[in-house]
């Protein structure tokens, strides 16, 4: 057997690190062996010292807007950023300008992507607004993100699926148009009073009780509280068929981020106490979350110092430098190297992708980062419109040095090696 691409190195397989060869041929891993018994190749990378072998990242929350947009982020600069995290797949949320709630809009996007994409992608659609068209975009999207202003549809929505992806933003929106109503004139600093904690744990009640029906596989994101995610884990442990996923943001940063970065540390769900964050990072070591997304949402910088509380759009970019921070607090011993799997072959699994782990038949997905360096993050090197973050000035030890897509180098040392348009639309399997 005489394969395209052999990697040899030290490869992330079942959970550890192991030398090993990984063997690529038309796109697809063909063989993992020992370095000995690697096939004859054509091309050979053999990593250096220092260096580790990953599977793809797969980021199943990001935002890449373009459309009226752009000017936030493109599909170009934001498969840049994912291509620079490391991150082969991203699953892109359907809030666009126009909103994604029909076959129509999801097709105006899939061929947006399609031609500008630098990644492999998969795409949301919102609420439909024609239940009719339904099966039709079952076969196109990955499955269906429920904003708080749709959960009333949810209901209507269910019965027209059967086994779909159904990805949740848990806040309940009456408590927080209550709170929101208490405080005459906010500051950042009120984001947390006004979107609290239990508008989360509400709104997660809430739709538990839906999920029992098992129509859908309900997905919950970006939780930020001990108490959602213990009920989530207890109805896991009851049988329902549900994930769950959290950022880094709301792991390891607490609300001491707003105070000084202001509006760039305002998201929704806010970021919270140490106490919560502790939770969430204590989830995510646990596996009690089943995905660590970035929820990569850009916005101009303009934008986030607006002086009006409301007028400040809510989020900040994430994918080039997830992958850094996950291995830098693997290498720091605050979670375990398993850990991986939930920004890899978890995602990959829930979203029916045959990417996300170094393996036969998976895509050659392949990511060698470089540990040890320390590296200051810079936003204002971010290949994202975007170029702010609160992680600004935390010191990383891993850098992404190469990544192949599909058995192709995409990029080398932050510089794409592929056109626009060689990220493919990874339909359901
Ligand atoms: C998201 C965005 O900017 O698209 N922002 C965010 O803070 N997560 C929208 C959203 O999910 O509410
Ligand atoms: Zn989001």
């Amino acid at each position: 057997m005489r394969v395209d691409l052999v990697i040899e190195g030290k490869a992330y397989l079942d959970g550890r690190l192991i030398e090993a060869a990984v063997a690529i041929d038309d796109g697809v891993i063909a063989s993992i062996s020992s370095p000995a018994l690697a096939p004859s190749s054509d091309e050979r990378v053999v990593m250096r010292q220092g260096q580790i072998m990953l599977p793809g990242m797969v980021d199943m929350h990001v935002h890449l807007r373009d459309f009226s947009q752009a000017y936030k982020e493109d599909w170009y600069t934001g498969t840049l950023a994912a291509l620079r995290g490391g991150v082969t797949l991203v699953a892109d949320m359907p809030n666009n300008d126009p909103f994604i709630d029909s076959l129509e809009r999801l097709m105006e996007k899939l061929e947006i992507a399609a031609r500008k994409a630098l990644v492999d992608f998969t795409l949301y659609c919102g609420a439909p607004k024609d239940l009719r068209e339904i099966p039709e975009i079952r076969k196109i999207a990955c499955g269906l993100k429920i904003y708080p202003e749709d959960y009333g549809k949810l209901l209507s929505i269910i019965n027209h699926l059967e086994g779909d992806l159904v990805v949740v933003h848990p806040e309940d929106l009456e408590t927080i148009m209550r709170e929101r109503r208490l405080i005459a004139k906010p500051t950042i600093e009120d984001h947390g009073r006004i979107r609290p904690r239990i508008a989360e744990i509400r709104a997660v009640e809430n739709m538990l009780r839906i999920a029992g029906s098992g129509r859908i596989r309900l997905h919950l994101t970006h939780l930020t509280t001990s108490d959602s995610i213990m009920m989530i884990a207890s109805s896991k442990l009851h049988g329902a068929t549900i994930s769950c996923d959290a950022t880094l943001h709301h792991a390891l940063l607490s609300s001491d981020a707003m105070r000084r970065f202001g509006g760039i540390a305002k998201v929704n769900p806010p970021l919270r106490s140490r106490e919560d964050a502790d939770a969430v990072l204590n989830a995510i070591r646990l596996g009690l979350v089943d995905a660590i997304v970035s929820d990569h949402a850009p916005h101009l910088l303009e934008e986030k110092l607006r002086s009006s509380y409301d007028e400040v759009p809510p989020g900040f970019p994430g994918l080039e430098i997830y992958l850094p921070l996950i291995m830098t607090q693997i290498m720091d011993g605050v979670i375990p190297l398993k850990t991986l799997d939930l920004y890899s072959r978890r995602p990959a699994e829930i979203l029916g992708a045959r990417k996300g782990a170094l393996e036969p038949g998976m895509d050659g997905d392949v990511v060698i980062v470089e540990l040890g360096r320390e590296h200051v993050i810079d936003p204002s090197r971010f290949a994202s419109k975007a170029k702010y973050s609160p992680f600004e000035g935390w010191v990383v030890r891993a850098e992404v040095r190469m990544v192949f897509l599909r058995g192709v180098l995409a990029l080398e040392d932050g510089e794409p090696r592929i056109g626009m348009g060689f990220g493919r639309h990874v339909a359901r399997s």
